[in-house]
């Protein structure tokens, strides 16, 4: 499972990807208005930190199909074509889709509630599609649920396109989608530093630490101890 980062704050993704193995990035246009900087400015200083190839997905603000396929080429015009323009599962977001395969464009279908939103989204050429775990399990469904059944989906069906599950709220519900091989999950920072976020982890290295310097001697370690 690929693990991207779920926003634009730079000092965030810089210290994420210093710790972490960090795939890529993801926005969207409330991520973006988070910043309170010119939407490119932002993107631009992700591309420019996280390489050319890496990924980047970015959405389409226009609400109709023409609009977003100019959104999108403007996108991949702006930040290269390793970008993933990420494209509403609306009615006239599939019209958009079927246009912008034909360009070879990469699209992440987002705003993924149903398995249904997911199944036209591979239908209609998407790379990935974006279910929303928690903001369905906030509506009084099951996201994980959701999630799995789009994954039965594409895999039943032979479907190339893979999920990049969103919307996290804590680590669970990240592993539960780990063990069910879904391709990515983007995830917020806050969510991700939760990862490794255990008294009993830092307890631990911490007594290793006390009985070494016990043994060999305080701010000694295994590169200086004689
Ligand atoms: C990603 O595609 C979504 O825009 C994002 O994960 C939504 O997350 P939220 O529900 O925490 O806003």
């Amino acid at each position: 499972m690929r693990l991207l980062i779920d926003d634009a704050n730079m000092n965030d993704i810089r210290r994420l990807y210093d710790l972490y193995p960090i795939d890529g990035v993801t926005t969207n246009p409330s991520i973006l208005a988070k910043t309170g900087k010119q939407p490119y400015e932002v993107l631009k200083e992700i591309r420019a930190f996280i390489g050319k190839d890496a990924d980047l997905h970015v959405q389409v603000t226009a609400k109709e199909a023409e609009g977003m396929a100019e959104d999108a080429r403007a996108i991949i015009k702006e930040l290269g074509e390793a970008t993933f323009v990420k494209i509403p599962c609306i009615p006239e977001g599939f019209r958009a889709m079927k246009a912008l395969r034909k360009e070879g464009i990469r699209i992440t279908g987002t705003a993924i509630y149903t398995p249904m939103q997911a199944y036209l989204a591979a239908r209609s050429g998407a790379s990935y599609a974006a279910p929303y775990i928690n903001r369905i399990d906030n509506m009084g469904y099951d996201g994980i649920r959701v999630a799995k059944e789009i994954q039965d989906i594409f895999e039943v069906n032979h479907y190339e396109t893979g999920i990049l599950a969103a919307s996290f709220k804590n680590s669970q519900q990240v592993l539960e989608l780990c063990k069910y091989g879904v391709a990515a999950a983007t995830v917020a920072p806050a969510v991700i530093d939760g990862f490794v976020n255990n008294v009993a982890i830092t307890a631990a290295v911490d007594a290793f630490v006390k009985d070494f310097e016990g043994l060999a001697g305080e701010g000694v370690t295994m590169k200086n101890c004689r």
